[in-house]
């Protein structure tokens, strides 16, 4: 089989326009992942950004975090809505405390098994923390993916799902995992977005079905009824 260009397009792309300078890349420590990717889970990342800053500036590690009072939590938490997220997090992190030697597992059913991580967000922390090889599938990377493949179909079926799972991996490179993982979601979020995608400027443009073949306002697919 000829070789994948999908990775190494993103990647180079990546380096002159990807976002290199988010709080939590500078330390890149699990536990700065993790708290990223629970508050980006539905928060922007400008507005994330400075609630991140006065969260670890409070509770510096995930042992702070897990001895901390959950009204003190709750309270760094206020504005972001969601507080399920900040609950989870706190009840995780004394998980962690008890299970995991006061660390975040490195694994990927472990993180799973933690309230408030999800498959895609194990695989983000992973792969940022780490740089492991695993495939992360949040809203921006489904929309690029089924508009890149041409794949119709609400990503809320199974099957769907599955397909866009199984084209992940299929792209996932050996080398440069935390770039790779931020690379897709700068792309989502800047060019691939969801009304009037910058085709133009877009480093995947030359073999983009939904480009190709004048469809990207139809996927991906939207939720029937
Ligand atoms: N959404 C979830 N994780 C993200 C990240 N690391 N950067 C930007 N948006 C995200
Ligand atoms: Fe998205 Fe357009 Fe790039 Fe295809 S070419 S991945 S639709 S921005």
């Amino acid at each position: 089989t000829p070789p994948d260009p999908f990775a190494a397009r993103l990647l180079a792309w990546f380096d002159h326009s990807g976002r290199h300078d988010l709080p939590w890349q500078h330390p890149r420590t699990p536990y700065r992942v993790w708290l990223s990717e629970i508050m980006l889970q539905q928060t922007q990342v400008k507005t994330a950004a400075p609630y991140f800053e006065r969260f670890v500036a409070a509770l510096p590690t995930l042992e702070a975090l897990a001895a901390a009072p959950l009204d003190d939590v709750l309270a760094l938490w206020s504005g972001l809505g969601y507080y399920t997220r900040a609950r989870n997090l706190h009840s995780a992190a004394q998980q962690c405390v008890k299970h995991h030697n006061s660390e975040l597992p490195r694994d990927l059913d472990a993180l799973v098994a933690l309230p408030g991580i999800g498959r895609s967000t194990a695989a983000a922390i992973l792969s940022q923390a780490w740089g492991d090889r695993h495939a992360i599938l949040d809203g921006n990377v489904k929309r690029v993916l089924a508009r890149y493949h041409g794949i119709a179909g609400w990503p809320g079926v199974p099957a769907v799902e599955k397909q866009l799972w199984a084209c992940a991996e299929s792209h996932l490179p050996h080398i440069r995992l935390a770039d790779y993982t931020q690379a897709q979601m700068d792309l989502g979020a800047t060019l691939c977005t969801r009304s009037n995608p910058s085709c133009v400027l877009c480093p995947l443009q030359a073999d983009c079905i939904a480009r190709i073949e004048g469809r990207t306002a139809e996927l991906p697919t939207r939720k029937p009824g």
